[in-house]
């Protein structure tokens, strides 16, 4: 029997979690948790992002700004923004979406975050101690995999998960992350990516597949063995003339054809996405009440 990871059905359960948090902290004349987020250009697949990391502050009785800077905007203009965000003494937490623009270099950008509102978790400073099993704020897609893998008691410890692709954003934090000796976690892990050799050997030796590559429909049946769970971090969007928004969404994983030989699996849309968004909410929430750095 094959078990749908829900995500958008968890996730909604955390943003009424958080919501019912702040209305008590509110009540107590506590702070309102404030994000922000900086968009520099017009990515369509960023600004769907942005937006709905907007709306589910709304949701969830944060208050949210945007921040927008042309394409053509210097990094020197960027770190500005960067070092009037990290001043303000009203926002708690604050991303900076990627893509970067090419002429900007990410990490120096990453690097101007104040470590204590990086609720993204990608200044080196929280990478580390995301390594050494330290609290800081974990980065949201990560996150929502492991609070995805916690919510439906998916037992890890022991188990050989494999992951595809090496982002800093995902695939190489989720390889920490699924290593630690924590719940979930104590997983043996091995990290692929796009010079691995013979890639089927590895993923039929997986209990537990995670796949973030970014190539539509990359992982088919013949990959993966019975009973594996699958976790689909991709989202490509391609041109359709048969939906209203223009395009459609794949995963990275060919759900038709793995999801029988699966014990779980996420859907795309509908798994990682909305425990991404659940996910920087927690963060914010925790850099609201300080409970990372004090
Ligand atoms: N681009 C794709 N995923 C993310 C994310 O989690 N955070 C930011 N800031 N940008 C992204």
């Amino acid at each position: 029997m094959t078990t749908i990871l829900d995500g958008k059905l968890i996730s909604e359960q955390i943003q009424a979690e958080i919501l019912l948090d702040v209305n008590t902290l509110k009540a107590q004349g506590g702070k309102t948790p404030h994000l922000a987020a900086v968009l520099v250009g017009n990515d369509g697949a960023s600004e769907t992002y942005v937006a709905a990391k907007v709306k589910a502050c709304e949701k969830a009785g944060f208050i949210s700004s945007l921040v927008r800077l042309p394409e053509t905007a210097t990094e020197q203009e960027l770190l500005a923004k960067i070092d009037e965000l990290n001043k303000d003494t009203a926002i708690d937490g604050y991303i900076v979406q990627l893509p970067l623009p090419k002429h900007i270099h990410e990490h120096k950008i990453m690097e101007a975050i104040s470590p204590q509102k990086d609720v993204d978790g990608f200044h080196p400073q929280n990478v580390g101690r995301m390594a050494l099993n330290l609290p800081t704020y974990l980065p949201a897609t990560p996150y929502g995999i492991m609070q995805l893998l916690e919510r439906y008691k998916i037992d890890t410890a022991g188990k050989h998960c494999v992951v595809i692709g090496r982002s800093h954003i995902v695939g190489s934090p989720i390889s920490i992350l699924m290593a630690r000796n924590a719940v979930p976690g104590n997983c043996t892990v091995t990290l692929c990516h796009s010079r691995t050799a013979n890639l089927k050997e590895h993923t039929l030796k997986a209990d537990i597949l995670i796949v973030a590559l970014g190539k539509s429909e990359f992982v088919t049946a013949d990959m993966v063995k019975d009973g594996v769970v699958v976790i689909d971090v991709g989202i490509t969007r391609i041109a359709s003339d048969k939906t209203k928004s223009g395009f459609k969404l794949f995963g990275d994983v060919n759900y038709e054809e793995v999801a029988p030989k699966a014990s779980f699996i996420t859907p795309v849309p509908g798994g990682i996405g909305p425990m991404t968004i659940a996910s920087l909410l927690i963060n914010t929430l925790k850099a609201s009440k300080k409970e990372v750095y004090n």
